[in-house]
């Protein structure tokens, strides 16, 4: 997570997190819920400038509920609805090296590995390489986008 997440996450942190969302558009921000409890988010980011057709994706769950493919139903829920709501072609995460879970979900949701940047992040004093995956929608000119050419 990046730092906009702290840890330990106290409740001054989530009202600041919930002020910030409802006045964030365009953003997806929405809760994961198991039996009618919110137990983590997951969020849907557009880019800006010439990356207008990426929006990135991101994810967090309480930890009692880790394990249980609860991130991988929830990614693959969110993908079709972000492709609907926003003019992207593109969903793209940044995965820390020390997080194979969530490299797991996003492959188990057909993200693709496309780059390692290494030492880009800096997270508690550690540096370590970030993981890039990216899944393409096939459809850019339903979008009013132009495919590249050749
Ligand atoms: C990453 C996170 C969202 C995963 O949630 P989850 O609901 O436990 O994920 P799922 O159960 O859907 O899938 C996890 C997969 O990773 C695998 N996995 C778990 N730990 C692993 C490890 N140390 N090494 C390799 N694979 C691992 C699981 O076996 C599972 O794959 P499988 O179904 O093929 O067996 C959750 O751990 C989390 O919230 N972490 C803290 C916040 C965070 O890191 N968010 C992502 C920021 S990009």
């Amino acid at each position: 997570m990046r730092d906009a997440f702290p840890h330990p996450y106290t409740r001054r942190d989530a009202e600041r997190f919930i002020a910030m969302a409802t006045h964030t558009p365009p953003a997806l921000m929405l809760a994961v819920e198991v039996g009618g409890e919110a137990v983590g988010g997951i969020g849907v980011h557009p880019l800006l400038d010439v990356y207008r057709g990426t929006a990135e994706i991101g994810y967090w769950l309480s930890e009692e509920y880790w394990g249980r493919g609860i991130a991988t139903d929830a990614v693959r829920a969110v993908v079709p609805l972000a492709f609907d709501i926003f003019p992207v072609v593109r969903l793209q995460a940044g995965i820390f090296e020390n997080n194979p879970a969530s490299m797991r979900v996003l492959e188990k949701c057909g993200f693709c590995r496309e780059a390692v940047h290494r030492s880009a992040v800096t997270k508690g004093g550690v540096v370590m390489d970030e993981y890039l995956y990216a899944l393409l929608t096939s459809a850019p000119v339903r979008r009013g986008l132009r495919p590249r050419s050749g």
